[in-house]
């Protein structure tokens, strides 16, 4: 996920476009970039670090851009959150080839495959970005075509997510920009014209819009504009209006980053599935992570280690892995396992899971393991992360900046990591028949459509915050892959609402927490279609038993467990380890809007920092 803004027409473009960029720092700000017109030649400005380390260097190159008289100003700008290639000066975008400049925002899935055939036919490289391919790709087709034919032509050689923003030295007098699964809106006026990966990057110059669909390529002119489908046909749009102040616009039209990220679970899901598995199941891509298959097949003990959400994360993971994988999993805290001097036994992995990457215990875990000659990895979401810098492999989730302080989406991308690697262990260690695997991982490819779905519970579980946010303590209970989820239920809870709650393994539950339980005391129970329901509707009688208040989340459409519950929320599930992705959802939005309800500041808790980096 990153920022990307063009100008086209009479003002300053390189102003613009940095005042944009700054606008779309949200979604990403690893390295950022600018590339304009000095008589009629393409220059780059471009490093890593936050917009202010580009404005600095723009400062130094100030005279060119005023002294250049070439009209109309053009300008594209790119604020970078990295996928491919480590946060640096060269892998900031924008990226070129022959006289071409490009941003692109999304994921190449083939470009490893592009980057040999390019690089055979002559193309050198000089970053680690999949982009570098789409520049050379334009390049190459652009010898006999013209730039809206070899930007098709080009795109239509790409897999995967993207929106991309191009400019050509040979036609100096247009942008042109492409998409698909990436967004990608326009902004119309008479005589100049906007393109942006979000809408407030320009809201302040311009508010009628057209948003490009999949597989739509735009040609601006300062004053005019054509669509074009990837075949090469014009399509007509009309632009829009937009009513909503820069502010909403950044967060998507949503009230607080936390809703915005808990709504973006079926995109970043889909993004952290991209390109790791073929849709038939029947191939994991290993590359990437940094360790080969041999190792996975020698793999011999798991230790997972994190702190707070994505230690919950952690906890789902040995479930997984010791049921499909056949491994041992040991969890841990990292603030503990950090001083437990853990004597690892032979052809162990360790393997660290953080959001952000700098966790200080996480990364003291870490570095123990590195220490004691134990082969690490890290299932991380920021690229070049100091944990990413320092594991020996690194599964990236890519599910995006996560900017509210509660972690939502990065948990949901955590899991299916998790389970794509569950999946690479049990194909190495051959724990399952092939074809069991490949049932199991095609699922998969249902979980972002799945989660459109849970979030249409929204409306039913407002209502149902309205009738508990009062409530000063809270009990979540689960069995089995639901233990994680309940006390990933209650950490959201507490953490935005101040309320005190507590998850329990439900069979836990009568050996102390029961006795809190009295007349209308609300327990959530998180209940899957499998062994454990029986189980847990006996748990759900002991607290009916004690006149608590049952609020059942459950994929099972059982008339007992219906029954049993004072308020029920049916969530159409996959299977038992992807449903602890669809029960989060509905938990995740439950905790959101009691702290609203509460009047809480839900993208940043009192007490709380988004990257832990002390002890
Ligand atoms: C809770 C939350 C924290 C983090 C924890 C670890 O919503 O966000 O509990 O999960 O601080 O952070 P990372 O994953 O960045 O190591």
């Amino acid at each position: 996920m990153c920022g990307i803004i063009g100008y086209i027409g009479d003002k300053r473009a390189v102003e613009i476009v940095l005042d944009g960029l700054k606008r779309l720092e949200y979604r990403g700000y690893d390295s950022a970039g600018i590339a304009y017109f000095v008589d009629g030649r393409i220059k780059v400005v471009k490093c890593k670090g936050k917009i202010k380390n580009l404005e600095q260097l723009l400062e130094h190159e100030n005279h060119q851009v005023l002294n250049s008289n070439q009209k109309p100003f053009v300008a594209i700008g790119h604020t970078r959150w990295a996928t491919h290639g480590k946060p640096s000066d060269v892998n900031a975008h924008p990226h070129c080839s022959g006289g071409i400049a490009l941003v692109h925002n999304g994921i190449i899935e083939n470009y490893s495959e592009l980057k040999r055939e390019l690089m055979q036919e002559g193309f050198k490289f000089t970053s680690e970005t999949d982009t570098e391919v789409i520049a050379h790709l334009i390049n190459k087709y652009r010898a006999d075509l013209s730039l809206e034919e070899a930007v098709r032509e080009a795109v239509k050689r790409l897999r995967g997510s993207y929106a991309v923003v191009v400019i050509d030295e040979k036609e100096p007098d247009k942008i042109i920009g492409v998409r698909m699964e990436s967004p990608l809106v326009v902004g119309v006026m008479d005589d100049e014209k906007f393109i942006a990966s979000d809408v407030p990057a320009f809201l302040n110059h311009c508010n009628r819009v057209i948003f490009l669909d999949d597989g739509e390529i735009i040609v601006l002119r300062k004053d005019d504009f054509k669509i074009f489908d990837l075949q090469g046909k014009e399509k007509k749009k009309k632009p829009q209006t937009i009513t909503w102040t820069a502010s909403m616009a950044e967060k998507g039209g949503y009230k607080h980053f936390m809703l915005k990220e808990i709504h973006e679970q079926p995109r970043s899901i889909a993004d952290t599935i991209r390109g790791r598995v073929l849709p038939d199941g029947s191939r994991i891509v290993y590359k990437e992570i940094g360790i080969s298959y041999e190792e996975l097949a020698l793999t011999k003990k798991i230790y997972l280690v994190a702190c707070g959400t994505s230690y919950h994360a952690c906890l789902i993971g040995k479930y997984m892995i010791e049921r499909i994988a056949r491994i041992p999993v040991e969890v841990d805290i990292a603030s503990e396992f950090r001083y437990r001097e853990v004597p690892f036994e032979r052809d162990s992995l360790f393997i660290a899971i953080t959001q952000s990457g700098e966790t200080a215990d996480t990364l003291a875990a870490l570095r123990y393991a590195k220490k004691s000659g134990v082969k690490t990895l890290t299932i991380c979401n920021v690229v070049g992360s100091t944990a990413s810098r320092e594991a020996d492999g690194v599964f990236y989730t890519h599910s995006g900046p996560e900017i509210g302080v509660a972690s939502t989406k990065a948990f949901t991308s955590q899991i299916v990591a998790l389970y794509i690697f569950t999946f690479a262990l049990s194909k190495a260690k051959r724990a399952n028949p092939a074809d069991i695997n490949e049932i199991f991982l095609s699922k998969l490819f249902h979980l972002p459509t799945m989660a459109e779905k849970a979030l249409k519970l929204e409306d039913k579980i407002h209502q149902l915050a309205k009738e508990v946010y009062k409530k000063p303590n809270f009990l979540y209970l689960g069995r089995g892959l639901n233990y994680p989820v309940a006390l990933e239920g209650a950490l959201k809870l507490k953490e935005i609402s101040y309320i005190h709650a507590e998850g329990y393994a439900a069979g836990e539950m009568k050996h102390g927490p029961i006795a809190l339980v009295e007349e209308g005391f609300p327990v959530v129970f998180i209940v899957s279609d499998d062994l454990y329901l029986e189980k847990t509707l006996s748990n759900m009688e002991e607290i009916k038993a004690r006149d608590g208040f049952i609020i059942t989340i459950s994929s099972s459409k059982e008339e007992k467990l219906k029954k049993l519950s004072d308020r029920f929320i049916y969530v159409e599930g996959i299977n038992s380890y992807l449903n602890t992705v669809l029960f989060s959802i509905p938990l995740q939005l439950l905790a959101y809007h009691v702290a609203i309800l509460r009047g809480c500041d839900v993208d940043q808790p009192r007490n709380l920092a988004k990257s832990v980096t002390v002890e």
